[in-house]
């Protein structure tokens, strides 16, 4: 038998990467205060999304994840929310009408706030200080004084993933998700590239196909699916205290839910079966994702699927895998097969940035597009020959034109880093990048579904 779950029975547990909070009292009046706050999110919500991954589990729709490494408090502005946005039901339109796919769309945003780091302390020109782990524990300057983990910040970064979200709901229930006018959604640095011509063209047939049903005496306006559509937002569940404030019962079903955010996830670092976020993550009814990495054992794999989804719930794990494009083809079958041979439901999602970092020469970490474009294209390899379905990914992206991953259509060299290079964590790719990305994965995943004989399940709208 399971020990009893309570939302801080996580404090009773090993736990890795947590902040060295100089100020306990500060700490426990923030979190106190953080618990009186409205939730973010609603159960109600959280289960929706649940049901729509059950459907990604089935292989009848497409999980597309992805944001920002870190959001920052410092460019939190509604151009920049916007424009990720626009790029997501971009790329989302993309899948969806090119791959005949319906596309479950979940941000990296509104809470994407707190860094698992891989050293404590960061060295600059012979100076050592405390590593930036994101804005909701410190700031990344790099003075003694910023990195000293602040609790207060934790009450910033919930006012602005409130702020984010809002703008967000508006949004996606708004009218701009208007079909209509997905040929509005290109992002004017976009318009140049080499992308943006088969964007217009696939826009030109939507369009077509839009009039063609409206001249059939299909009334569109009576069709909310056309003009509004479902986002949801995630976050890796790593500062426990802050998703403990927000973690709230249910009044409908009487389960525990966190409401930071709708799908929360377990980081590579911080996967261990018998600690603290493991802990945490298994009594929320919350969508999870965990992180599967080189490291990850089949056996060890298996304890965490039966500890995170114990009834084997369709749409409640994602299983997130981080390998390097080199590696994917390596550790990859091996989980697949266990988890197959258990008879396991999990999404197979690809995070092909984690895995893929480099330092330049000029001294910036970055990642190859080719490199990310290599392991999206194996890991669709894996599961075409072990039989599974390859469910969805996970990107680091912005709407931004920034120059942080190196590739793409416009050949962005080490040199081209310096230019606009302003993460506050691990590279992004930019739009063009990102867009050019959802292209290949409609021809991989129309591949897929192809030589899988089954009909797709119409898509009724984005
Ligand atoms: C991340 O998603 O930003 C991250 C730190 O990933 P991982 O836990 O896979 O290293
Ligand atoms: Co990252």
């Amino acid at each position: 038998m399971a020990e009893r779950w309570t939302p801080d029975s996580w404090r009773k547990k090993p736990i890795l990467q947590v902040p060295d909070y100089p100020d306990r009292q500060v700490l426990a009046d923030v979190e106190k205060q953080l618990a009186t706050f409205p939730p973010l999110v609603f159960a109600g919500e959280a289960r929706r999304l649940k049901k729509q991954l059950a459907r990604v589990a089935a292989g009848q729709a497409f999980l597309l994840q992805g944001g920002d490494c870190a959001e920052s408090f410092a460019e939190h502005g509604a151009n920049n929310i916007r424009d990720f946005f626009r790029m997501f039901l971009q790329m989302a339109v993309v899948l969806t009408y090119a791959a005949a796919s319906p596309v479950v769309k979940v941000g990296r945003i509104a809470g994407q706030f707190a860094k698992p780091r891989s050293s404590p302390t960061e060295k600059r020109d012979g100076v050592e200080l405390p590593s930036y782990r994101g804005d909701i524990i410190n700031d990344i300057a790099f003075t003694p004084e910023a990195r000293i983990p602040d609790p207060r910040r934790q009450v910033e970064a919930y006012r602005q993933s409130a702020a984010t979200l809002n703008l967000l709901r508006a949004f996606a229930q708004g009218g701009y998700a208007n079909l209509a006018s997905v040929r509005q959604w290109m992002l004017g640095f976009v318009k140049d590239s080499p992308q943006s011509r088969r964007y217009v063209e696939l826009s030109d047939r939507i369009s077509e196909a839009l009039g063609f049903m409206q001249a059939c005496g299909l009334d569109l306006e009576s069709h909310p699916e056309l003009r509004t559509t479902d986002f949801y937002t995630s976050h890796e569940a790593l500062l426990l205290g802050f998703e403990e404030s927000l973690t709230r019962i249910d009044s409908t079903t009487g389960d525990w839910y966190a409401t930071s955010g709708h799908m929360l996830w377990i980081g590579d670092r911080t996967r261990q079966a018998d600690h603290a976020h493991v802990e945490y993550a298994r009594g929320v009814k919350n969508p999870l994702g965990l992180k599967c990495g080189p490291t990850s054992k089949p056996d060890d794999l298996l304890r965490l699927i039966d500890i995170l989804n114990p009834d084997n719930e369709p749409g409640r794990l994602t299983l997130i895998g981080r390998f390097g494009a080199e590696k994917v083809g390596e550790h990859l079958p091996a989980l697949v097969r266990a988890v197959e041979r258990e008879g396991k439901v999990v999404i197979w999602s690809c995070d092909p940035m984690h895995g893929n970092t480099i330092t330049s020469a000029s001294g910036y970490k970055t990642r190859p597009f080719d490199l990310i474009l290599k392991e999206v294209r194996s890991f669709f390899e894996v599961h075409q020959s072990e039989g599974t379905y390859a469910g969805g990914v996970h990107l680091e992206m912005t709407g931004q034109n920034v120059t942080e991953c190196t590739g793409g259509a416009r050949a962005i060299s080490d040199a081209d880093l310096n230019d606009r290079y302003h993460t506050v964590c691990d590279p992004r790719l930019n739009a063009e990048q990102a867009i050019d990305l959802a292209f290949l994965l409609a021809e991989l995943l129309k591949k897929e579904r192809s030589a899988r004989g089954e009909p797709m399940p119409v898509a009724a709208g984005l």
